[in-house]
């Protein structure tokens, strides 16, 4: 028989059939809880081949944010529990406010705990967002026992907690990281045993972190992370744990004075402000979650103006474009070692893929050398370090959106596998191969004009 686990890890979520001071698994002190015996039924089923195994009917239902549905692959699993972690002023009461509202104008009672801002502050949020919110309640409350109290006596079908870092546990040993726990885990709780779902936002820091444990994220079913430049509407949301569905899509939003709006063209987007025919800029197809997105790389050379130069990198990896820098000057002639090189992309987004090296390489080359890249142009290619051009995933996608939004040539790896295409390809090699391309089609188009 096997032996029933009724202590789990608050951190990690291990279980154990005896108490102890610390978790065999993770190390924590003091960790190990009594758990509720919901859910673990399955340590007593015997094993058995995978295909005889059915597979869990969770129902997901759809959020009415069609981005925000994307991400989770469908909707929200009912009693489950997301984590929603940003930095502040991202933009994350908005998007739960703005489920909520959602939610409630499906005809869910939904209920918003505040304890960051007053009850008032938020209806005024609210109203901003000019969505009907009769079945929509509001508490400010910063302790999760009133919190949870509430959730009791009003039975709502979701629950927003805002912020887990602001509320706090009574009976919790004092100290940010067994608070956030401790509420976390009640949260659960409440979850599971009511079946309410509940969305948790969470603040994260500069660098990234939760403030707090980082191993919120083993006790909640989903954790989303909400990007962007405060400074720009574009945000990103991405599922960086999910317990119901992949984690690959993104969904884009748009901060604007009714809330956060759906991105439903993000190329189009991006490109909108293009000025074509001007010297280091390159267009590069990205792939973001499952979605292709044109992106403009831009780079400035200029004279150096201290002893070393300067290379900056703004939504680029820095290392990656100083070796670009390196790899255009040693393998493609194009003389930088004098030059600072600030380089960019457009619209805040971040592009890390090595898809968009040629991209960057071109954009340097082209304000070094003075030339612009023909505005009906994109660039696809990871750059080695002798210069040679190397195969990207998903050509025949990234080569489609730029094909939609009136591209006709695009210099790609000569070994790509490629589908047919109206794109003119232009197979290269080499960095120096590009380069040569690059002046040919120049030519063309001015002779052409
Ligand atoms: P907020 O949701 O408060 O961010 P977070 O909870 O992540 O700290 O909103 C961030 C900013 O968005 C805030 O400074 C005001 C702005 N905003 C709008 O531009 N339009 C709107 O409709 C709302 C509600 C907020
Ligand atoms: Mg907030």
């Amino acid at each position: 028989m096997a032996e029933r686990a009724v202590f789990e890890c608050s951190v990690c979520g291990a279980t154990a059939s005896q108490w102890a001071g610390r978790c065999a698994r993770c190390g924590e002190w003091n960790t190990l809880v009594e758990a509720l015996p919901t859910g673990r039924t399955s340590r007593r089923t015997p094993a058995r081949p995978i295909a005889e195994v059915g597979t869990d009917a969770t129902t997901s239902v759809p959020t009415g944010i069609e981005e925000l549905d994307r991400v989770l692959g469908g909707g929200v699993v009912s009693g489950s529990v997301t984590l929603l972690g940003g930095e502040p002023g991202i933009g994350k009461s908005t998007l739960a406010l703005q489920v909520c509202a959602e939610w409630a104008a499906a005809g869910h009672r939904t209920l918003y705990v505040s304890a960051e801002e007053s009850a008032s502050q938020v209806a005024a949020r609210a109203h901003r967002l000019e969505r009907a919110t009769d079945n929509l309640w509001l508490v400010a409350a910063d302790d999760i026992d009133v919190a949870l109290a509430e959730v009791e006596r009003v039975g709502p079908n979701l629950v927003v907690i805002d912020s887990v870092q602001t509320l706090h546990a009574a009976d919790a040993a004092p100290g940010q990281v067994s608070q956030v726990r401790e509420v976390t885990r009640r949260l659960v709780d409440a979850a599971k045993t009511r079946g309410v779902t509940v969305i948790v936002i969470g603040q994260v820091t500069k660098d990234g972190e939760l403030a707090g444990p980082k191993t919120l994220e083993h006790l909640v079913d989903t954790v989303l992370s909400f990007e962007g430049d405060r400074h720009q509407a574009l945000r990103f949301l991405r599922a960086v744990k999910h317990r119901f569905g992949p984690t690959g899509d993104v969904g884009l939003f748009e901060m604007a004075s009714r809330g956060l709006m759906p991105v439903a063209d993000p190329s189009a987007l991006f490109l909108a402000d293009r000025v074509t025919g001007v010297p280091g800029s390159a267009v590069v197809p990205v792939v973001e979650g499952d979605r292709p997105v044109l992106v403009e790389t831009q780079a400035l050379v200029s004279p150096k103006v201290m002893a070393l130069p300067r290379r900056t990198a703004q939504g680029l990896d820095h290392g990656r474009v100083t070796m670009l820098a390196a790899v255009a000057e040693q393998r493609g002639h194009v003389a930088l070692h004098e030059a600072d090189i600030h380089t960019s992309t457009v619209g805040g987004v971040r592009v890390t893929e090595p898809a968009a090296d040629l991209g960057v390489l071109i954009a340097m080359a082209s304000a070094q050398l003075d030339q612009p890249i023909p505005p009906d142009m994109v660039a696809l290619g990871e750059v080695g370090l002798v210069g040679e051009i190397r195969r990207v995933t998903d050509i025949d996608r990234r080569l489609r959106e730029a094909e939609r939004l009136g591209f006709r040539r695009a210099l790609v790896p000569a070994s790509a596998d490629i589908g047919a295409t109206g794109i003119e390809l232009l197979r290269v090699t080499h960095i120096l191969d590009a380069l040569q391309q690059l002046a040919r089609a120049r030519r063309l188009s001015s002779t052409a004009a």
